[in-house]
């Protein structure tokens, strides 16, 4: 058995990717045994979100999470589930009662709850972690006006830990959320977290997405938010990593996955390939994060890549459509990039 990223960092932390219901059900030559291979953490990028679980009020589709679940339980895999509460990615009727009436509080918990109950109560035992609520938090200026706040109020994110810690005792159950670094989202977060400890919500880990590029964000800012919610007392997940490389195209970063960017040549430099001075510019900067993520080896349980190769990666379409990125560590044919060899080398 050759030795993948999992087996070097295995005293260490997982190291996981992000697989697609298109590579589940159609894998690339190779695919299957690269995942094995490399990895020992797996998450299902789109289809353990409420819109493919359950599109309609009476429609379920569980083909492709149980798929993911069967593929990862073959290789024994840590598997992570996304997502249980979101204001995006879900739909709308999930808001409303039949007549397109604004639920109620109690009525939208109810149906939370009943949602928690179906999803993580179908895999309890073998879902390890959950990300219980993704991204409620709007940067600076704290809670997110969701839906879900605004028909429930701040407290729908207690509510959902609790339903997720009865439905899946044994789960190690997550905060995640991107833009994790900056200050006045890790004051947020940190002081949520200790209520939560204060009043005994369950919590036992925050994700940090890690989507970052070239030149952002800052790895100090980075660093700190790691010792802050360790600090705080819970278990730090890199859960989303990959890393642009091509011009950024929003205003301020964390701007909402938005069509508004159009596309132009300009916003798309690496049509016919990256150049070497890019390339190695990719590589060290993921040994810089690797750096990082071995000086917190005590504090982070887990680092979850976006995707697996650079063709999978949705950083080609966010927030342009249509662009050539190369994010992750492998190439469109599955061959290992320089930006590979830097982060085993590390150990
Ligand atoms: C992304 C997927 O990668 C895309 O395929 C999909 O179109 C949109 O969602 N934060 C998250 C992930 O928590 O679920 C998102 O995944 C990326 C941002």
């Amino acid at each position: 058995q050759a030795t993948g990223l999992k087996d070097l960092y295995k005293e260490d932390f997982y190291i996981g990717t992000a697989i697609g219901n298109a590579r589940l059900t159609n894998p690339p030559a190779g695919f299957n045994e690269l995942v094995a291979r490399e990895f020992n953490a797996m998450t299902m990028e789109n289809d353990m979100k409420w819109e493919r679980l359950h599109p309609e009020p009476n429609r379920w589709v569980w083909d492709y999470a149980d798929q993911f679940m069967a593929f990862g339980e073959k290789h024994g895999m840590f598997m992570v589930g996304h997502v249980l509460v979101w204001h995006s990615q879900t739909p709308s009727w999930v808001f409303n009662d039949a007549d397109g009436k604004p639920l109620s509080r109690d009525a939208l918990l109810a149906r939370m709850k009943d949602h928690i109950d179906t999803v993580a109560g179908r895999y309890k035992g073998r879902i390890h972690a959950w990300d219980v609520v993704n991204e409620a938090v709007d940067e600076d200026k704290g809670w997110r006006k969701s839906a879900w706040f605004n028909q429930i109020g701040p407290d729908f994110v207690d509510h959902a830990f609790r339903y997720a810690r009865a439905a899946a005792p044994e789960a190690h159950l997550m905060y995640n959320d991107y833009n994790m670094h900056n200050p006045g989202k890790r004051q947020f977060v940190v002081d949520m977290i200790k209520r939560f400890k204060n009043t005994g919500v369950p919590i036992d880990g925050v994700g940090m997405q890690g989507h970052v590029g070239l030149g952002y964000p800052e790895i100090q800012e980075f660093e700190k938010s790691i010792e802050a919610y360790a600090a705080a007392g819970v278990a730090v997940h890199i859960t989303e990593l990959d890393l642009d490389v091509l011009p950024v195209a929003w205003d301020h970063i964390g701007a909402e996955i938005s069509d508004s960017f159009e596309y132009s040549d300009e916003l798309n430099p690496y049509a016919d390939g990256l150049p070497a001075e890019v390339e190695e510019q990719l590589a060290e900067r993921y040994a810089q994060w690797f750096k990082l993520f071995l000086k917190h080896r005590d504090k982070i349980a887990r680092v979850t890549f976006w995707g697996t190769g650079d063709s999978e990666s949705w950083k080609n379409d966010f927030p342009v459509r249509g662009r050539t990125n190369y994010p992750l560590l492998f190439d469109r044919d599955y061959q290992r990039k320089p930006a590979y060899d830097a982060v085993a080398a590390l150990k």
